[in-house]
């Protein structure tokens, strides 16, 4: 099933911060949402979220920074225990385990509060409680951005193997075009509120066509990034 939204839009304080847009995802899709910082991809992810929820469609989100998705009063194992239950999924000790080893999070005690872990662990801590769903799609909101390049990149591979297998769609948003360019088929490319630009990933690459897309790839060292 494609995901298809017309007329996304959004308004803050009397300011058009995204103008409308159409969207078209196809299932199982990777797509690359790029573009400078302000240009508006996070709140793009959020106008996307309410459509999709107000249309009973199922979506997991990893929002920019974990503080947005974590309660600092809470434990961990509260986090956890919450988004199982959100889901109807009966605990799963064998299944928790195989995601906490993948994202190099094992042994690490969950009855603490999400500071006493760093913000790299928060990160992947969050990026597994999304895991847990199989949404239609996954939206990961600059999701390597407090992770070093190898964690990063064994952390993409993981999503991108269980994305695989339930066939979610992904949609990971950044201003990292070389994460982009390895991790997406598809890329658009937002400026000033607008997706300004959409094309297959190489040939984007090769031949952008906007200004902000061909700023993008010539002024980044997009090529040499490792993940
Ligand atoms: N709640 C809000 N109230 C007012 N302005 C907002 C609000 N949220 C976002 N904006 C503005 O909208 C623009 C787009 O912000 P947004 O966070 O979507 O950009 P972004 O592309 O995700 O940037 P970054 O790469 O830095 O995360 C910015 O100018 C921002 O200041
Ligand atoms: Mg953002």
């Amino acid at each position: 099933m494609t995901i298809h939204v017309d007329g996304l839009s959004a308004v803050r304080a009397g300011r058009t911060i995204l103008h409308p847009t159409n969207l078209s995802l196809p299932q199982g899709s990777r797509i690359g949402l790029v573009g400078p910082s302000g240009s508006g991809k996070s709140t793009l992810c959020y106008a996307l979220i309410d459509r999709l929820q107000a249309e009973g469609i199922a979506v997991a989100h990893v929002p920019q920074s974990p503080d947005e998705a974590l309660d600092p009063l809470r434990t961990l194992a509260f986090h956890w225990r919450q988004a199982e239950r959100a889901l109807g999924i009966a605990p799963d000790p064998a299944r928790k385990g195989d995601l906490f080893r993948a994202l190099r999070l094992q042994g690490q005690s969950l009855n603490v509060r999400p500071w006493a872990w760093s913000r790299g662990m928060q990160q992947r801590f969050v990026i597994a409680v999304a895991l847990l769903a199989q949404p239609a799609l996954l939206i990961l909101d600059e999701p390597t951005s407090a992770l070093d390049p190898v964690i990063a990149a064994a952390t993409l591979s993981l999503v991108e193997h269980h994305i695989a297998e339930t066939g979610t769609t992904l949609l990971i948003v950044t201003h990292d075009l070389g994460l982009a360019a390895a991790r997406a088929a598809h890329l658009m490319v937002m400026h000033e509120g607008r997706v300004v630009e959409q094309a297959a990933t190489a040939d984007l690459l090769a031949r952008p066509v906007s200004s902000p897309a061909q700023s993008l790839v010539a002024h980044r060292n997009w090529a040499v990034l490792p993940c």
